[in-house]
């Protein structure tokens, strides 16, 4: 039996669906490319916002039409959003066979085998599944992904990812190395290692920096990110092995969320916005050109105009390389869903307009400042856009278009590029004569 996967939401999902993609491949299961060439179609969903959801839903009315002419298709929702909605779904949409939670993907070959192994089991969580034993089946690129860890213990209070995901749990040193090793065996140069809050991974032996020192140990690694950091358990340790390690990206994803005091206590998050100052201020003093992201929600309950205001200044003062931007959308379960969601729409869309716009400025400003300026890119190929042009990547997670083609160059290469123009989203470069690192 053919399977079709299509995956919505964040990295971790992404990774989910090549953790599928293992069971079903070792189990028998071929994987299809094309939605009619498939007897079994599995979407991996997200649950995170109200509109993730809708999108899904859509996505669900679309693919069970398919079932007219092909009867026996099996369609299964799995991942975030089949634990939430569950039964809601089976209701709403009479195509789907099956819902399945993110911890039970193990019980996947049996279901698809034998549906009426479906039971409530199905959605719930079970707070200590890994997948360590599990090969992911990836698409052969020169970046992966890795979960070094599952859950999340942090309740921020609107969000919905701990009650979905459940408890949070970290994989072996031993484990995670093993499958590293194996990637860059097969030709892997960079890997981002995953988890909802990775500071706060814990093997038992190991914590984070202690990780990412292994990692970066490893033969043949060119480049390692990691994502998401949580600013309450950021340590000074972890930025000392960043500085130290050169193959150690110098990029730390750390979601400020708001910038208010007030907002930040509401959202439970633990730091004050003086200590998310100090604390980027310090990683931007003991780590030269260090790029900070972040992610910031607007109109969450009670957010005045001074809160807002409250944000736009942090921003101003810290200069964020870029960030990502969401509306406020209650979740039910979650803490914040009792409070009144009470910013309308309007005022969440055009606080949301002004902080893109500020930010759109600093990342124009922050980029163009590297014009003139020789940096180590990472190819990752031919550029979409044209054949005589190739893309990469800077240490910092900018993206670069190299206004040529050597054939000398290929995909994995780290290669020294001559930055000519930027705007706020892209650095323009040439590839820089002799001097390329590794080529
Ligand atoms: N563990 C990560 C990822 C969480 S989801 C972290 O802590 O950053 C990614 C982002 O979605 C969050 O950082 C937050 O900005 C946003 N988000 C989460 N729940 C949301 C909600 N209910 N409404 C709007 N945005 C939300
Ligand atoms: Fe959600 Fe907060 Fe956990 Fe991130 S740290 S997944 S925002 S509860
Ligand atoms: Fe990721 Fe969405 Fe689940 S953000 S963890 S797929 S709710």
């Amino acid at each position: 039996m053919k399977a079709f996967i299509k995956t919505y939401g964040c990295q971790m999902n992404k990774y989910d669906s090549e953790i599928i993609a293992g069971i079903l491949k070792e189990n028998g299961f071929k994987l299809t490319e094309k939605t009619n060439d498939a007897d079994i179609i599995l979407v991996n969903t997200c649950s995170v916002r109200e509109h993730a959801e809708k999108r899904m839903l859509g996505y669900l009315t679309v693919i069970s039409n398919l079932k007219k002419e092909n009867p026996d298709l099996i369609i299964g929702v799995v991942g975030c959003a089949a634990l939430r909605l569950n039964k809601k779904i089976l209701k709403k949409i009479p195509g789907v066979n099956f819902v399945l939670g993110p911890d039970k993907y193990k019980l996947l070959p049996g279901l698809l085998t034998d549906l009426s192994c479906f039971d409530e089991t199905c959605y719930t969580v079970n707070n200590k599944e890994k997948y360590e034993d599990i090969i992911p089946v990836r698409n052969n690129g020169i970046s992966e992904w890795v979960a070094i860890m599952r859950g999340c213990n942090n309740f921020c209070s609107y969000c919905v990812v701990p009650y979905v995901r459940g408890r949070e749990r970290s994989r072996s040193v031993k484990s995670i190395i093993t499958e590293i090793k194996e990637l860059v065996a097969q030709g892997i140069k960079e890997v981002t290692l995953l988890g909802q809050n990775v500071n706060s991974y814990n093997d038992g032996s190991f914590d984070f920096p202690d990780l990412l020192r292994r990692v970066s140990e490893i033969d043949g690694l060119k480049r390692i990110r990691f994502a998401t950091s949580h600013p309450k358990d950021l340590s000074t340790k972890l930025l000392e092995v960043i500085k130290e390690r050169k193959n150690i990206c110098n990029h730390i994803h750390l979601p400020v969320q708001s910038g208010s005091g007030k907002i930040l206590k509401k959202m439970n998050r633990k730091y004050t916005p003086e200590e998310y100052i100090s604390l980027v201020e310090k990683a931007k003093s003991m780590i030269e050109g260090i790029s900070i992201t972040t992610d910031i929600i607007t109109g969450f309950p009670g957010e005045t105009e001074e809160d807002h205001q409250a944000t736009m200044e942090l921003i101003r003062k810290l200069e964020f390389d870029s960030s990502f931007v969401f509306r406020y959308s209650p979740r039910e379960g979650t803490k914040a869903f009792h409070y009144k969601d009470d910013v309308p729409e309007n005022v969440k869309i055009r606080r949301l307009e002004e902080i893109n716009s500020l930010q759109q400025s600093i990342s124009e400003k922050i980029n163009k400042k590297l014009i003139g300026k020789t940096c180590e890119v990472l190819i990752e190929g031919t550029s979409r856009r044209s054949k005589k042009e190739m893309k990469g990547k800077l240490d910092s997670g900018k993206g670069v278009v190299i206004k040529e083609n050597d054939k000398k160059v290929k995909a994995g290469d780290i290669i020294k590029v001559r930055i000519f123009d930027a705007n706020s989203k892209t650095l323009f470069g040439k590839i820089n004569g002799r001097k390329n690192v590794d080529i």
